[in-house]
């Protein structure tokens, strides 16, 4: 269907007829690059300066450009800016905008530059401030944990592998383990800052540029470690989004296995922690409900940015050199990674430092699953028996006390030496909780006391962050 054609674009002059009204908008960024605008002016201010530095701009233009992009930046602080679908793009709804405002010297910014090293140094800019706060986040959250398990060292808890009861530990180790993967999450992110942390500014469309430009002052007046080294690199490179994404997918699916442990243990069957209600919601139908929305959405929530990387990598497959309009498809799939994952980390440090644990269902549960079942086959080791054999000594014991649905800490002494004649009343304290948890005391163990020096290391791990 024939619709109206533009031609108010900025590549005017070598085009008989407009873009077709479709392809305009099938084309336009502007409906979500739009949120670079603030770090699209920044650029644009530093090569501004540095244009002025090497002689290219006049002082009055100079000063000319700051003035329109100050109010520029206004506008859209306000929601005033005039933002048009038919300006394709964030660059160049700004770029026409100043022009409109300041006349001759809008139109000489654009000297020496392209879109293309532009939005490439734009999005640099725009995920650099987002690691920064998502980093912040991290460390909050992790503070919430650690305080946690501060609070928690000697609460006991059933530990699980396969989701059976194993052996008991800490409730403040189980809660360091979290820790340690957003310890590592955190360092992938400052990995990823480090590597991006270089300025495209001077590629301009893709093999520089023949006007006296000067690229560490941009560099370095955007706060970048250095110039990127090639220019055809400069402006196809993405990696840095994938980086991203993947650090974004394996932070959300760390936290997608916490919020599974919550659902778990908000349950009826487990009831090892109360969420507080603010957290939660019910149910329009079923009275009695509390649901955990918080820890199931941020799983749910995994999804995306899984997703994210995979639609990243397969868009930069196969490219040729250098920039092609595939890349503006980077865009929504890094802004909503960033999104989601700044927000699940959010919400879990608003939350975490809030979970009530349930000690006594916690207790109750480890003492169930004969939890303490290695403690006495490592009881009868320190006696002289061979490891093999004292589990399968164990594994008899615990055969009788299932049939007697009791625990290995409810048989008497003479039920227990039955089993074998090494066996003496110091048993007894071997088949204790406490006396498990207290025995596993060397780094990275669950005695109490591991737990408590685990926790300061963390903390101190922490205070290093700049
Ligand atoms: N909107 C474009 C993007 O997001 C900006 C760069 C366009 N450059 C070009 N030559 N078409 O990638």
């Amino acid at each position: 269907m024939a619709e109206e054609n533009s031609k108010s674009t900025l590549w005017g002059g070598r085009f008989s007829e407009g873009t077709d009204a479709f392809v305009q908008r099938f084309t336009a960024s502007v409906t979500f690059d739009q949120r670079m605008a603030e770090e699209d002016i920044e650029g644009s201010l530093a090569h501004a300066a540095m244009l002025r530095a090497v002689g290219v701009l006049s002082e009055q233009e100079l000063s000319d450009i700051q003035t329109g992009l100050a109010q520029i930046k206004n506008e859209i602080t306000e929601g005033a800016f005039p933002w048009s679908i038919e300006l394709e793009d964030v660059h160049m709804n700004i770029e026409s905008r100043l022009t409109q405002l300041i006349g001759m010297a809008g139109k000489k910014l654009h000297t020496g530059r392209s879109r293309n090293d532009q939005v490439a140094t734009d999005i640099r800019l725009h995920l650099r401030k987002s690691i920064d706060l998502i980093a912040t986040e991290i460390t909050r959250l992790q503070r919430g944990i650690i305080g946690l398990a501060q609070q928690h060292t000697g609460t006991i808890m059933p530990g699980f592998t396969h989701l059976q009861t194993a052996q008991p530990v800490s409730f403040g180790h189980h809660l360091l383990a979290w820790n340690e993967m957003l310890e590592r999450d955190y360092s992938r992110l400052m990995d990823c800052r480090e590597r991006m942390n270089v300025c495209p500014l001077g590629a301009a469309a893709l093999a520089g540029t023949s006007y006296p430009i000067d690229r560490h002052q941009t560099a370095a007046a955007l706060g970048f470690r250095a110039p990127t080294e090639n220019s055809l690199d400069s402006v196809s490179d993405r990696d840095f989004a994938v980086e991203f994404c993947a650090f974004a997918a394996l932070t959300m699916t760390h936290l997608s296995r916490m919020s599974e442990e919550l659902v778990l243990w908000t349950s009826a069957q487990f009831d090892f922690v109360r969420l507080p209600d603010r957290f939660c919601t019910g149910s329009s139908i079923m009275p009695q409900k509390k649901n955990p929305d918080v820890p199931e959405l941020v799983r749910g929530k995994t999804g995306r940015t899984n997703g994210h990387l995979i639609s990243l990598l397969t868009l930069i497959k196969s490219q040729p050199l250098a920039y092609n309009k595939d890349n503006q498809e980077d865009k929504e799939p890094l802004f909503d990674a960033i999104d989601t994952v700044r927000d699940s980390l959010r919400a879990f440090a608003d939350m975490v430092p809030n979970i009530e644990p349930n000690a006594e269902s916690m207790r109750q549960a480890a003492m169930k699953g004969f939890a303490t079942a290695t403690d006495l086959a490592d009881y009868l080791v320190r006696k002289g028996l061979p490891f093999r054999d004292a589990h399968e000594v164990v594994g008899s014991a615990v055969g009788l006390c299932v049939k007697r649905r009791i625990d290995l800490s409810e048989l008497t002494l003479e039920e227990l030496q039955a089993f074998h004649s090494s066996i003496e009343s110091d048993v007894f304290e071997a088949l204790t909780l406490e006396g498990s948890l207290k025995a596993r005391d060397h780094i990275g163990g669950t005695a109490p006391r591991q737990v408590t020096a685990a926790c300061e290391r963390a903390l101190a791990r922490l205070e290093t962050r700049a």
